[in-house]
Protein backbone atom coordinates (compact mmCIF):
# COMPACT_ATOMS: atom_id res chain seq x y z
CA UNK A 1 0.00 0.00 0.00
CA UNK A 2 2.81 1.99 1.13
CA UNK A 3 4.65 1.43 -2.31
CA UNK A 4 2.31 2.31 -4.38
CA UNK A 5 1.59 5.49 -2.96
CA UNK A 6 5.10 6.02 -3.39
CA UNK A 7 4.92 5.32 -6.80
CA UNK A 8 1.85 7.24 -7.77
CA UNK A 9 3.32 10.26 -6.24
CA UNK A 10 6.30 9.73 -8.20
CA UNK A 11 4.26 9.23 -11.35
CA UNK A 12 2.80 12.58 -10.98
CA UNK A 13 5.81 14.54 -9.89
CA UNK A 14 7.68 13.12 -13.06
CA UNK A 15 4.53 14.39 -15.09
CA UNK A 16 4.41 17.55 -13.96
CA UNK A 17 8.27 18.25 -14.16
CA UNK A 18 7.80 17.15 -17.40
CA UNK A 19 4.29 19.43 -18.20
CA UNK A 20 6.31 22.08 -16.24
CA UNK A 21 9.90 22.16 -18.12
CA UNK A 22 8.23 21.33 -21.64
CA UNK A 23 6.02 24.82 -21.00
CA UNK A 24 8.94 26.69 -19.50
CA UNK A 25 11.22 26.36 -22.65
CA UNK A 26 11.19 25.06 -26.41
CA UNK A 27 14.88 26.00 -26.80
CA UNK A 28 17.11 22.98 -26.51
CA UNK A 29 19.88 22.85 -23.18
CA UNK A 30 22.35 23.92 -26.42
CA UNK A 31 21.33 27.50 -27.19
CA UNK A 32 22.76 29.84 -24.51
CA UNK A 33 20.76 33.07 -25.49
CA UNK A 34 22.92 36.16 -25.57
CA UNK A 35 21.94 39.36 -23.36
CA UNK A 36 23.34 41.70 -25.76
CA UNK A 37 24.31 41.17 -29.68
CA UNK A 38 28.26 41.91 -29.43
CA UNK A 39 29.74 39.73 -31.70
CA UNK A 40 31.93 38.11 -29.04
CA UNK A 41 28.77 36.70 -27.55
CA UNK A 42 27.34 35.77 -30.62
CA UNK A 43 30.50 33.62 -32.03
CA UNK A 44 30.58 31.83 -28.37
CA UNK A 45 26.71 31.09 -28.56
CA UNK A 46 26.97 29.75 -32.21
CA UNK A 47 30.10 27.87 -31.36
CA UNK A 48 28.12 26.03 -28.70
CA UNK A 49 25.23 25.37 -30.81
CA UNK A 50 26.67 24.09 -33.67
CA UNK A 51 27.73 20.54 -32.94
CA UNK A 52 24.25 19.54 -31.44
CA UNK A 53 22.14 21.79 -33.83
CA UNK A 54 23.47 19.78 -36.80
CA UNK A 55 22.43 16.46 -35.10
CA UNK A 56 18.97 17.56 -36.12
CA UNK A 57 15.77 18.20 -33.43
CA UNK A 58 13.45 15.62 -34.53
CA UNK A 59 10.87 16.41 -31.88
CA UNK A 60 10.99 19.92 -33.60
CA UNK A 61 10.85 19.22 -37.07
CA UNK A 62 14.86 20.33 -37.84
CA UNK A 63 16.33 18.05 -39.83
CA UNK A 64 20.32 16.94 -39.13
CA UNK A 65 22.78 18.29 -41.39
CA UNK A 66 25.62 16.44 -40.43
CA UNK A 67 25.32 13.22 -41.71
CA UNK A 68 23.57 15.36 -44.40
CA UNK A 69 21.65 12.52 -46.84
CA UNK A 70 21.69 13.37 -50.64
CA UNK A 71 18.69 10.81 -52.14
CA UNK A 72 19.68 11.72 -55.39
CA UNK A 73 20.80 15.17 -57.03
CA UNK A 74 20.95 15.37 -60.03
CA UNK A 75 24.07 18.70 -61.43
CA UNK A 76 23.71 19.34 -65.63
CA UNK A 77 27.25 20.65 -66.36
CA UNK A 78 28.07 21.75 -69.83
CA UNK A 79 28.34 18.52 -72.04
CA UNK A 80 28.19 16.06 -68.87
CA UNK A 81 25.09 14.84 -66.74
CA UNK A 82 25.85 14.18 -63.28
CA UNK A 83 23.69 12.31 -60.53
CA UNK A 84 24.41 11.87 -57.20
CA UNK A 85 23.39 9.20 -55.46
CA UNK A 86 23.11 7.98 -51.86
CA UNK A 87 25.33 10.72 -50.81
CA UNK A 88 26.47 11.77 -46.97
CA UNK A 89 27.81 14.96 -46.43
CA UNK A 90 30.19 15.33 -43.18
CA UNK A 91 32.12 17.69 -41.10
CA UNK A 92 29.84 20.45 -40.32
CA UNK A 93 29.80 19.72 -36.57
CA UNK A 94 32.98 21.18 -36.58
CA UNK A 95 33.14 24.35 -38.63
CA UNK A 96 35.08 27.16 -36.76
CA UNK A 97 33.37 30.10 -36.59
CA UNK A 98 35.00 33.05 -37.10
CA UNK A 99 32.20 35.88 -37.20
CA UNK A 100 28.38 36.08 -36.55
CA UNK A 101 27.31 39.78 -36.55
CA UNK A 102 23.34 40.68 -35.63
CA UNK A 103 21.95 44.14 -36.62
CA UNK A 104 18.30 43.73 -35.21
CA UNK A 105 16.99 46.82 -36.32
CA UNK A 106 18.06 46.31 -39.80
CA UNK A 107 17.23 42.77 -40.11
CA UNK A 108 20.92 41.79 -40.73
CA UNK A 109 22.34 38.39 -39.73
CA UNK A 110 25.81 37.85 -40.70
CA UNK A 111 27.58 33.95 -39.83
CA UNK A 112 31.01 33.49 -41.23
CA UNK A 113 32.44 29.78 -40.75
CA UNK A 114 35.25 27.64 -41.46
CA UNK A 115 34.63 23.64 -42.41
CA UNK A 116 35.89 20.87 -43.57
CA UNK A 117 33.41 19.27 -45.68
CA UNK A 118 33.39 15.48 -47.19
CA UNK A 119 30.78 14.50 -49.54
CA UNK A 120 30.55 10.27 -50.28
CA UNK A 121 28.30 8.66 -52.33
CA UNK A 122 27.41 7.08 -55.83
CA UNK A 123 27.20 8.59 -59.13
CA UNK A 124 26.74 8.39 -63.16
CA UNK A 125 28.07 10.47 -65.41
CA UNK A 126 26.77 10.69 -68.96
CA UNK A 127 28.05 13.33 -71.51
CA UNK A 128 31.72 13.84 -72.92
CA UNK A 129 34.60 15.39 -70.32
CA UNK A 130 37.35 16.32 -71.84
CA UNK A 131 36.42 15.94 -75.22
CA UNK A 132 36.07 12.21 -74.36
CA UNK A 133 32.91 10.34 -74.53
CA UNK A 134 31.98 9.71 -70.63
CA UNK A 135 30.04 7.21 -69.16
CA UNK A 136 30.90 6.46 -65.54
CA UNK A 137 29.03 4.97 -62.78
CA UNK A 138 30.84 3.88 -58.94
CA UNK A 139 31.73 5.34 -56.22
CA UNK A 140 32.85 8.76 -55.00
CA UNK A 141 34.31 10.95 -52.39
CA UNK A 142 34.98 14.90 -52.26
CA UNK A 143 36.75 16.45 -49.10
CA UNK A 144 37.10 20.27 -49.08
CA UNK A 145 39.36 21.25 -46.78
CA UNK A 146 39.39 24.90 -44.95
CA UNK A 147 36.44 25.90 -47.70
CA UNK A 148 34.87 29.34 -45.47
CA UNK A 149 31.59 29.93 -46.34
CA UNK A 150 29.99 33.51 -45.74
CA UNK A 151 26.28 33.86 -45.23
CA UNK A 152 24.28 37.41 -45.23
CA UNK A 153 20.92 37.09 -44.77
CA UNK A 154 18.15 39.22 -43.96
CA UNK A 155 15.35 38.65 -41.78
CA UNK A 156 12.38 39.29 -40.28
CA UNK A 157 10.09 39.17 -37.72
CA UNK A 158 6.96 36.97 -37.55
CA UNK A 159 4.29 36.33 -34.19
CA UNK A 160 2.90 32.41 -34.52
CA UNK A 161 -0.25 31.46 -34.09
CA UNK A 162 0.08 31.86 -30.10
CA UNK A 163 1.21 35.24 -30.37
CA UNK A 164 5.03 34.97 -29.79
CA UNK A 165 8.10 36.39 -31.95
CA UNK A 166 10.07 34.46 -34.10
CA UNK A 167 12.48 35.54 -36.29
CA UNK A 168 11.74 34.92 -39.79
CA UNK A 169 14.46 34.41 -43.24
CA UNK A 170 13.26 36.99 -46.12
CA UNK A 171 16.26 36.28 -48.20
CA UNK A 172 20.10 35.35 -48.40
CA UNK A 173 23.40 36.06 -50.17
CA UNK A 174 26.21 33.82 -50.01
CA UNK A 175 30.29 33.63 -50.64
CA UNK A 176 31.50 30.26 -50.67
CA UNK A 177 35.19 29.99 -51.02
CA UNK A 178 36.39 26.40 -51.83
CA UNK A 179 39.89 27.14 -49.52
CA UNK A 180 42.78 25.46 -49.23
CA UNK A 181 42.58 21.98 -51.26
CA UNK A 182 39.53 19.96 -52.96
CA UNK A 183 40.37 15.83 -53.59
CA UNK A 184 38.90 13.89 -55.58
CA UNK A 185 38.57 10.42 -55.52
CA UNK A 186 36.23 9.03 -58.20
CA UNK A 187 36.42 5.01 -59.37
CA UNK A 188 35.19 4.11 -63.32
CA UNK A 189 35.05 7.42 -64.43
CA UNK A 190 35.48 5.49 -68.10
CA UNK A 191 33.85 2.34 -68.37
CA UNK A 192 35.81 -0.55 -68.58
CA UNK A 193 39.19 1.51 -69.13
CA UNK A 194 41.23 2.17 -65.56
CA UNK A 195 43.81 4.07 -67.35
CA UNK A 196 41.72 6.72 -68.77
CA UNK A 197 40.06 6.86 -65.93
CA UNK A 198 42.95 7.41 -63.45
CA UNK A 199 44.21 10.32 -65.78
CA UNK A 200 41.64 11.93 -66.39
CA UNK A 201 41.08 12.27 -62.32
CA UNK A 202 44.59 12.98 -61.84
CA UNK A 203 43.85 15.76 -64.10
CA UNK A 204 40.74 16.43 -62.20
CA UNK A 205 42.85 16.67 -59.01
CA UNK A 206 45.38 18.99 -60.64
CA UNK A 207 43.32 21.10 -61.46
CA UNK A 208 41.11 21.52 -58.64
CA UNK A 209 40.35 24.91 -58.06
CA UNK A 210 38.92 25.69 -61.58
CA UNK A 211 36.99 21.83 -61.60
CA UNK A 212 35.62 22.65 -58.68
CA UNK A 213 34.26 26.47 -59.66
CA UNK A 214 32.66 24.97 -62.52
CA UNK A 215 30.82 21.70 -60.36
CA UNK A 216 30.76 22.91 -57.53
CA UNK A 217 27.81 25.50 -57.77
CA UNK A 218 24.62 23.95 -58.72
CA UNK A 219 25.95 21.37 -55.16
CA UNK A 220 26.65 24.72 -52.69
CA UNK A 221 23.57 25.97 -54.15
CA UNK A 222 21.76 22.55 -52.86
CA UNK A 223 23.89 23.12 -49.84
CA UNK A 224 23.03 26.56 -48.87
CA UNK A 225 19.14 26.37 -49.67
CA UNK A 226 19.24 23.36 -47.27
CA UNK A 227 20.77 24.80 -44.50
CA UNK A 228 19.21 28.02 -44.65
CA UNK A 229 15.64 25.57 -45.17
CA UNK A 230 16.92 24.26 -41.62
CA UNK A 231 17.75 27.52 -39.96
CA UNK A 232 13.86 28.36 -40.75
CA UNK A 233 12.11 25.35 -39.47
CA UNK A 234 14.45 26.08 -36.51
CA UNK A 235 13.03 30.00 -36.32
CA UNK A 236 9.73 28.20 -36.50
CA UNK A 237 9.94 25.84 -33.43
CA UNK A 238 11.78 28.44 -31.03
CA UNK A 239 10.24 31.68 -30.17
CA UNK A 240 12.44 34.97 -30.29
CA UNK A 241 12.55 35.21 -26.58
CA UNK A 242 14.34 31.98 -26.17
CA UNK A 243 16.96 32.71 -28.79
CA UNK A 244 18.17 35.93 -27.77
CA UNK A 245 17.44 38.41 -24.10
CA UNK A 246 17.91 41.24 -26.19
CA UNK A 247 13.73 43.42 -26.81
CA UNK A 248 12.53 42.47 -29.95
CA UNK A 249 12.60 45.87 -32.59
CA UNK A 250 9.51 47.40 -33.20
CA UNK A 251 7.73 45.53 -36.36
C1 LIG B 1 23.08 36.88 -19.38
O1 LIG B 1 22.81 37.44 -18.11
C2 LIG B 1 22.48 36.47 -17.13
C3 LIG B 1 22.06 37.21 -15.87
O2 LIG B 1 22.96 38.23 -15.56
C4 LIG B 1 23.70 35.55 -16.90
O3 LIG B 1 23.40 34.58 -15.94
C5 LIG B 1 24.05 34.89 -18.21
O4 LIG B 1 25.22 34.11 -18.07
C6 LIG B 1 24.25 35.92 -19.31
N1 LIG B 1 24.39 35.22 -20.58
C7 LIG B 1 25.49 35.29 -21.34
C8 LIG B 1 25.49 34.44 -22.54
O5 LIG B 1 26.41 36.02 -21.07
C1 LIG C 1 40.78 20.91 -41.82
O1 LIG C 1 41.74 19.88 -41.95
C2 LIG C 1 43.08 20.37 -41.98
C3 LIG C 1 44.00 19.22 -42.34
O2 LIG C 1 43.49 18.00 -42.00
C4 LIG C 1 43.39 21.01 -40.63
O3 LIG C 1 44.70 21.50 -40.61
C5 LIG C 1 42.41 22.17 -40.41
O4 LIG C 1 42.62 22.75 -39.14
C6 LIG C 1 40.98 21.70 -40.53
N1 LIG C 1 40.09 22.87 -40.57
C7 LIG C 1 38.96 22.94 -39.85
C8 LIG C 1 38.13 24.16 -40.08
O5 LIG C 1 38.61 22.09 -39.07
C1 LIG D 1 15.40 25.46 -52.35
O1 LIG D 1 14.48 24.84 -51.48
C2 LIG D 1 13.14 25.10 -51.75
C3 LIG D 1 12.28 24.49 -50.66
O2 LIG D 1 12.89 23.41 -50.03
C4 LIG D 1 12.82 24.54 -53.14
O3 LIG D 1 11.47 24.81 -53.45
C5 LIG D 1 13.74 25.18 -54.16
O4 LIG D 1 13.52 24.61 -55.42
C6 LIG D 1 15.17 24.97 -53.77
N1 LIG D 1 16.07 25.68 -54.68
C7 LIG D 1 17.21 25.16 -55.12
C8 LIG D 1 18.04 26.02 -55.98
O5 LIG D 1 17.56 24.03 -54.83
Amino acid sequence: MWEKRVTVLTTIGVVLAFVNYSSARLAPDFIHPCNNTESTCLIQATKDAIPEFVKGLPNLGVPALDPFIIDELPIQLPGVKVTFLDGKVTGLRKCQVLNVEAYLEKNIFIIEVRCNITIKGKYTAVGRLLLFPINGEGDSKIKIVNSVIKLNIKTKYYKDADGRDHFGIKNYKYTFDYGDRVHYTINNLFKGNPELSNTVLQFLNENWRVVTEEFGQPVVEYAMNVTVDTAKKFFDAIPYDELLYVPIPKY
